[in-house]
Order: structure tokens, then sequence, then C-alpha cells
């Protein structure tokens, strides 16, 4: 069979995750074919040479190109709308880095434009594809607990926001865009069709004012789901990245290479225990289980069976060079956008209203 022609591809944005991009599409996305990049930042530019990269004159010249098919934007936030529209406007297909955009408004700009021009429009939402993330889905998914009522997903660290754009309100700063919109994608790719009814969420100011450096946020979805998402800059005890309960169980995903386990309940009827002393007090519900009636299991991530399901984050991109050869639709949706983008807008609100949201 003949061969497909590679995809031509450019990145706008060589910083951090620019880099990223450019480094692990080379190495594991063999249909495409990279071309160079473009940053504002002639010291960018230069790192680029340095490695023997393409560096275009200027962003014209990029989106001028004609090989160039499809374009990853990974610069600031604020810029990712007038980058994708001028792209499209110049018959490439795009790649935007997460938040997609800093409001719904614009973003239904940028689909317009999609719309308009027929090109693929689409977000890097990579932690879709994080193990940890596929294996609380997973124990979700085939009810290896019963009903998991309540869901909490944090990531903690302790230096505060980095001194860079994160922490300045105009560059799209603040860890509700920056970290929030992975948790945010995750739980609501989870929760698949079912309503999100309410939003609340506080934001934390610990090391910078002018965005939130953290907060947390507490989610209510139909069928008696109820999540706590969480992001602090400024804690020195990191929580479990997952922490699950079922009705018959509970599970704990502490890290993002899937470290933990599942306790399920043996036998419910044993539930029976001899106060004991706790504090400067007596209690017989918080008396611990003994071996007799729970048993600790492995986590999904621990068996072969499932490291072979799992999907790399590659996946990604084959879906989006398919998606322009017409032989797949994008996995990373308009309408999924619209739902992050307006839950984003209702965490940020709440926030700084103190206020619950009812969602949809
Ligand atoms: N998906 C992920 O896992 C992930 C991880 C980190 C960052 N990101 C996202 O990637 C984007 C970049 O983040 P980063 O950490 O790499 O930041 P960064 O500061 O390291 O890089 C941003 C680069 O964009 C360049 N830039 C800014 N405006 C530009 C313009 N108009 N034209 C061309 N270049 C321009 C800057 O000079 C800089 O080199 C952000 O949207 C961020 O949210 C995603």
């Amino acid at each position: 069979m003949a061969e497909k022609p590679k995809i031509g591809w450019a990145l706008i944005g060589y910083g951090g995750m620019g880099s990223w991009h450019v480094d692990n599409v080379r190495k594991q996305i063999p249909d495409i074919e990279f071309l160079g990049v473009y940053d504002i930042k002639e010291e960018r530019q230069q790192r680029a040479r340095e490695k023997g990269i393409h560096a275009y004159e200027s962003r014209e010249a990029l989106l001028s190109d004609p090989r160039v098919q499809l374009v990853t934007i990974a610069t600031t936030n604020e810029v990712h709308e007038e980058i994708a529209i001028d792209a499209m406007r110049h018959g490439k297909n795009v790649i935007s880095e997460k938040p997609v955009t800093l409001s719904p408004e614009s973003l239904e700009r940028m689909i317009a434009v999609a719309e308009e021009t027929g090109m693929l429009f689409t977000v890097h939402q990579n932690r879709r594809w994080d193990w940890d993330y596929l294996c609380a889905k997973k124990i979700i998914d085939d009810n290896t607990m019963g009903h998991v009522f309540q869901i909490e997903s944090r990531v903690h660290g302790s230096r505060g926001i980095p001194g860079d754009w994160r922490g300045i309100k105009k560059y799209g700063g603040g860890m509700v865009y920056d970290w929030g919109v992975h948790l945010f994608d995750q739980m609501l790719t989870l929760m698949g069709d079912r309503k999100l009814l309410s939003v609340y969420a506080q934001l934390t100011h610990v090391t910078v004012g002018e965005v939130d450096d953290g907060f947390r946020a507490i989610f209510k979805f139909e069928d008696d789901y109820s999540w706590l998402v969480e992001v602090l800059t400024n804690n020195f005890y990191s929580l479990p990245r997952w922490y699950l309960c079922g009705m018959n169980g509970s599970a704990v995903i502490k890290d993002w290479d899937c470290r933990g386990s599942i306790t399920m309940v043996e036998d419910w009827e044993n539930k029976d225990a001899l106060p004991i002393q706790a504090g400067a007090g007596l209690t017989k519900t918080m008396a611990p289980r003994g071996t007799d009636s729970i048993k600790e299991f492995p986590l999904p991530s621990d068996t072969k069976a499932w490291n072979d399901v799992v999907k790399s984050w590659s996946r990604f991109y084959e879906n989006v060079v398919a998606t322009i050869r017409g032989e797949e639709t994008q996995i990373v949706t308009w309408d999924q956008q619209r739902r992050l983008v307006k839950l984003i807008k209702a965490v940020l609100d709440s926030g700084e209203s103190g206020e619950v949201i009812r969602f949809e």
C-alpha cells in the first residue's frame, strides 16, 4: 500500500511546553513532518537554531509556508485566540494548548472561524492519557467498589505559583487556568453525559494576589456523584492524587505513577466493633476494621493486562493526523471545550462571589 504523505507541522511559542511538543512529536509521531518554530522572543528563536531547528523569521513567514498544514500554539494563554484565528485564516489546522482561551465569548469567535474555514481546531488536553486518571476512571467505570459517590482529585505543590506569566492576570495566569483546566477536563470526560448540577469554589491567594494560586472546588453531578477538585501551591504534605469512596470500598491513587491500593469490605454485616479510646473520648463508629472483614487489592494499573490497555499520550496527535486525513473525528471536541470554558468561568465566579453556581 502506498505510504500516506506526512502532515507538515510547525509550532508557535517555543517555551517550556513548546519544547516538549517538539521533542515528543518528533520522537513519537512518524506521520508528522516537523518544519520549524516561531517564538516572539529572540532568545527562544536562538535556542531553536542552536538545537538545529528552523526558526521562522516571523509568524507570518510560518503561516505563509504552504508545506505547513498543522500548527500547535504553545504561547501564553491570552494570545491563543488571536494566533489560532490567524492560523485558520491562513488555511492551517490548529492545536491550541490548554486553556484554549479565557472566556466563552472568545471560544465562540475561534469556533466561528473554524466553521467558516473548515480547518481542524482542537485543544491539547493531554492529561486524558494520564495513568492515574485512567486508573481512577477504570475503577469507576468497572464498578469495582460499587457506586463511587465521592471523588477527590488533587495536585499539590509547595513552591508557590511560578514567577513567570502564570502569576499575571493579563496573560491568563492563575492555577484555575493552569492545572484546574486539566483536572476539570478529566472530571467532565469521566462523568460523560451526566449533568453537572452545581459548582462551589474557594480561591487561594497565599503567594500572589493578582490571580488565584490555588483553589478547592466542589461539584455535584446527577446520579449522586460528588467531586472535590483541589490545586494548592503552598503546602508541604502532598495529599493523594485521587481518593475514591465507593459503596463497598475506598481507593487511594497516591501519585502520577499510580502507587496506591483499593480496600474493600468482605463482610458488611460484620460491622460491630468494641468502642475504642479516641483522643479525649470514646468511639465505636470510627473504630478501625480488622483484617477479618476487609481486604486490600492492587490498583488496576498494577496488572499487566491493564498496562496493555492504557493508551499512550501519542493517541492525541495520531487522532489529529487521522482527522485531517478524514479517517477519524476529533477526540477533543468543540462542545467539550464549550462546557469546560463555561465551567472555568463558574469556578472563578463562585470563587469571587462565594456563591454556589447552578450549572446545568
Ligand atoms: N498541556 C500541558 O501539559 C501543558 C503544560 C505546560 C504548559 N501548557 C500550556 O502551554 C502554554 C505555554 O506554557 P509554557 O509553560 O510553555 O510557557 P513559557 O513561558 O515557557 O512559553 C511560552 C512561550 O510563548 C512565547 N510567546 C508569547 N507570546 C507569543 C506570541 N505572540 N507569538 C509567539 N510566541 C509567543 C513566549 O516568548 C514563550 O517562549 C500555555 O498555554 C500553558 O497553559 C500546557
